[in-house]
Formats: structure tokens, sequence, C-alpha cells
């Protein structure tokens, strides 16, 4: 490329090394690939990320390894795709060759009806097929989460999925051949060293890159995983500002563990930040599994959910119960605050112009806490909460000496209940104990009543789960008492 011709968005398609330029930032991965390829094996459904239909299959380089996993594309800005490998419904299977195992089976359960959303239903199954050689039928079930069909029933394609057997295929895109080093060596072959910069768009590279950009460009739109920053373009048809990705910045995407916390960067995954939290806190699983569905968890970030903000984010209430503390950093000025402090008033957050999280660093486990996490919504899965609540609890002897209470959904910010908290502190772990802290909840809390929820559902439902958590998180004894009844 001479110096003087503007730089191109650089991915791989089928062993073909694409280059885009002149396409406005805001294109998405799916427009793209339908619109302007004329490729159209994927589908639009929702255009929202909830139906999946247009999942694709992202490759990233991780450790000198591609490591692949399903998107919606639809909700994905093709820049953030460069240095990617990029696989759709068409790369499996070439007009005349034989069916990826994947298609095969789902032919052999008769897993399809209209069809229309067939391919991402491939597309997911094919990245579990490539990442678990044995999934079993829970491992199925949630790997679908994210994609809807509405005339086939999803017995069919469960089977079709439980069919694929471990040693199945040894064609194109068997694991094999996902594996072989050609297609590493091809990855890195179109790596960039410097940002990524289109009119419009700009991708630094490190961290302090990232802070000049924007202390320079206050005003500029940062984009982690565009889950939500998706759908404004999608949905609400906004016009971006300058937008920055971080998702490029290699000091971001680590996550770190001291003998006390963890700390993930910003530019984690939802999926390997919620992994990492699982294994420090396994009591967040259930919180883990019904956040979104893999394809959102595989783009966005867990410091996107934060940086949000929303009053019914899922992640916050379970992180401010575990003390959580964000690092922000602005220019060269970095600084620690508590996540529950982060959260001034509705859509308003102490977070300057120009500044950024950097990462959230949650503690680790210590022992006696007693710790749950709940999300009640209309669905089990890829549903918004109406109420969501994370509680963190330690004891001393039989008094309980800390608490710490989250709510989602309660307030206009994700907030602590504090006047219940304090009724709890240095009381047994009994009845008399929570009723009392159950009761001030009305005292923490005004919720609104909304299409999801009335104000009288949402106090009840609070008070139901610190209830839940006395009884599931009980002292050994009690627990004893409860558990045989
Ligand atoms: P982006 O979309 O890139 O950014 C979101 C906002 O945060 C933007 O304003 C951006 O500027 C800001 N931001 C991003 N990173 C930073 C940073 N480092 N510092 C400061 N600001 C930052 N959310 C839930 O809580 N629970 C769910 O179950 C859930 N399900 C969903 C299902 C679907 C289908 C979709 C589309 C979304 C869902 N979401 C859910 C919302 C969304 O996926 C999450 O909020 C996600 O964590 C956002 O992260 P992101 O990296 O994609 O953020
Ligand atoms: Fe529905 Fe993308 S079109 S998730
Ligand atoms: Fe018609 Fe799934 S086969 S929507």
């Amino acid at each position: 490329m001479s110096s003087d011709e503007p730089a191109a968005i650089r991915f791989l398609l089928d062993g073909e090394c694409v280059q885009l330029r002149d396409l406005p930032a805001t294109t998405t991965v799916l427009e793209w690939l339908r619109e302007h390829r004329g490729r159209c094996g994927t589908k639009e459904g929702c255009n929202e990320g909830d139906c999946g239909a247009c999942t694709v299959v992202l490759g990233r380089l991780r450790d000198g390894r591609i490591e692949r996993r399903a998107i919606n594309s639809c909700i994905r800005l093709l820049p953030t795709i460069d240095g990617c490998e990029l696989l759709t419904v068409e790369s499996l299977s070439p007009a005349a060759g034989p069916l990826h195992p994947v298609q095969q089976a789902l032919v052999d359960h008769h897993a399809s009806q209209c069809g229309y959303c067939t391919p991402g239903f491939v597309m997911t199954l094919f990245a579990q097929y490539l990442a678990n050689a044995a999934p079993s039928r829970a491992d199925v079930v949630d790997a679908l989460s994210g994609n809807l069909c509405r005339c086939t029933g999803y017995r069919p394609i469960v089977d079709a999925a439980l069919a694929v057997t471990d040693d199945a295929g040894s064609g194109l895109w068997s694991r094999a051949d996902a594996a072989a080093p050609q297609r590493a060596a091809a990855l890195q072959a179109i790596q960039r060293e410097d940002a990524l910069t289109l009119p419009g768009y700009t991708a630094p590279r490190t961290l302090d890159a990232l802070a000049v950009v924007l202390a320079a460009d206050p005003e500029a739109q940062l984009l982690a995983g565009g889950t939500d920053v998706g759908l404004w373009v999608t949905k609400q048809h906004r016009a971006l500002a300058n937008i920055v990705y971080l998702g490029d910045v290699a000091e971001l995407k680590r996550i770190d563990h001291s003998h006390a916390a963890i700390t993930i960067g910003a530019a984690v995954s939802l999926t390997d930040a919620w992994a990492a939290l699982v294994a420090e806190h396994p009591p967040l699983a259930d919180l883990a599994r019904r956040f979104a569905s893999p394809l959102i968890n595989n783009s966005g970030t867990l410091c996107g959910n934060l940086g949000n903000g929303s009053p019914i984010g899922d992640a916050m209430p379970a992180l401010i119960a575990l003390g959580a503390t964000l690092t922000l950093r602005r220019d060269q000025t970095v600084r620690n605050l508590p996540l529950d402090a982060f959260y001034l008033g509705y859509q308003k957050k102490d977070l300057a112009a120009g500044e950024f999280i950097a990462s959230v660093t949650v503690p680790r486990a210590v022992a006696g806490l007693r710790l749950a996490s709940y999300k009640l919504s209309k669905r089990a899965d890829q549903d918004i909460s109406a109420v969501c609540a994370g509680f963190a609890v330690t004891m001393d002897g039989a008094r309980i000496a800390s608490a710490r209470l989250g709510f989602g959904g309660m307030a206009a910010i994700p907030a602590r209940a504090k006047q219940a908290e304090a009724a709890l502190l240095g009381q047994p772990w009994n009845a008399e104990s929570f009723a009392r802290a159950a009761g001030l909840l009305a005292a923490d809390f005004q919720p609104l009543s909304d299409l999801r929820a009335s104000h009288t559902y949402r106090l009840l439902a609070a008070r139901g789960l610190l209830e839940r958590f006395r009884l599931e998180c009980a002292p050994e004894p009690l627990r004893l008492r409860i558990d045989a009844l």
C-alpha cells in the first residue's frame, strides 16, 4: 500500500484478504455482507442482536492460535473486524461441495422448515463444534439461547447438535482444518502495528494512545463491543461522532489475578469476564448464563455494561455487592472509584469528558462469604431484568459482620440498599433480621412502574429475593435444618 493511499479495513474471508475503503464507519458486518458483497446466506431478522439470524463466526489471533466465536453481525461495526477472520454459512460448504457435519446433522434431523433462521443456527453450532467436541444437552441449549426459530421447534435442532460427534468430519472446516497452522499464519500476516484510522473512526493499539485520542477529542464516541452502541446505529439511526474503538488496545485485553482481586480490562469480552468471575465466585454462574446470549457476550464487554450504566444492567448489582472498583483514566490521570459511587443519577456518571474505564477490579472470595445473584425477567434467556439483585454478606461467628445489597431495576441507577444493609449489621442470620431489612427496602427505593413490572411488584420481588437469600445461603447448621425439611 502506498503511503498516500487511505487506510483500508482488512480481514480474511475464505482465505481472501478483503480490503475495504470508503465505507461509512458505521457500516455493519451484516450490511456489508448482504448489500455490498452480495453474500446473502447470512440473514437479517431483528437487526438488534436478539434473534441470531445474522450469526457469523469471527476468528481472532490469541496466543498464536485462532480463537473463533459466534457473534451477531447485525450490530457489529465493520471496522472492528479489522485483523480478523470472518466465516459465514457460505464458508462451510462451497456450492458443489459436501455439507459440513453440522449442516448434515441439521438435515438428518429435519431441523429446518422455512430455513430463515438456519444459517444462524449453523454458525452458532459450528462455533460450538470447534470449541467443544462433546457438548452436553445443557451446553447446546445454552449455546443456542441467542438463536430463535419460529417454525421448526428446538427439539430437532438440539438433537442435531448432539449428533455431531467427536470424530465428525475431515474436510473443509473440520476441527483439524480449522487448526491448520497456515490459517493462523495467514491471519498473522494481516495484523497491523499502528492504529487503523478511517474517516470518523480510529482504533488505537496502546492504552497511552487511547488516552491521548480521547483527551484530544472528548466528544468522540467510545466504542467497545458495540452491543449497545450498535443498536443506536441500526435502530435509532444515530449519526455517531468520531468513533474511538478500544478493542485493539492490548493492555485492555488482560485479566489479572492478584492475591486479593481480579482485574478485568475494558476490552475483555463478557464471555471471558464471566468465566473469570464465575471461577472465583461460583454463585454468579446462573447470572452469567442468563446474561444476554453467547453471541452478545462474545462481542460485548463487562466494562461496556458498567460504562453504559443502565439502571437495569445486570452486572452491576453483584459487582456492587462484591465491592468492585473502577480504574478510570483521563489523559495521564488515573483514579480509582468504588463502582457504587460511579452512578450519580439516571444516565449520569462520575466520568469526565475524555475519561474512560480502563478496568474493573473485583475482590476475590473471602472465607465465609455468602454471595448470591438473582435476575428476575419474564423469560429465562435473553431478556431484560425487571429486578436484579446481588447480595454479599460475611459473618463474625453467629452475627452478620458486613452486608452489601446491590439492586438493579429498583431506582434510576444501580444502587445499594443502605438502610436494609444497616439493619442486618451485627444481627443473627434469622428470619427476624431479614424481615426487618426487607421492610426497609421501601425506604431505600421507590421503584417505577413500567411495562416490565409495577412499583408494587418490584418491591415485593426485592423482598422475596432477600428472603430467598436467607434460605439459600444460610450458615451451615441452619442450612442443614432447611435441607432436611
Ligand atoms: P458498547 O456498546 O461498546 O458501549 C456501551 C456504552 O458504554 C457506550 O456509551 C460506550 O461509550 C460506553 N463504554 C464502553 N466501554 C467503555 C469504557 N471502557 N469506559 C467508559 N465507557 C465505556 N445487558 C445486560 O445487562 N443484561 C443482559 O441480559 C443483556 N442482554 C442483551 C441482549 C441483547 C440482544 C443486546 C443487544 C444487549 C444486551 N445487553 C444486556 C446490553 C449489552 O450487551 C451490555 O450492556 C454490554 O455489556 C455492553 O458492552 P459493549 O462492550 O457492547 O458496549
Ligand atoms: Fe437478529 Fe442480528 S438480525 S440478531
Ligand atoms: Fe423457520 Fe426456523 S426454520 S424460523
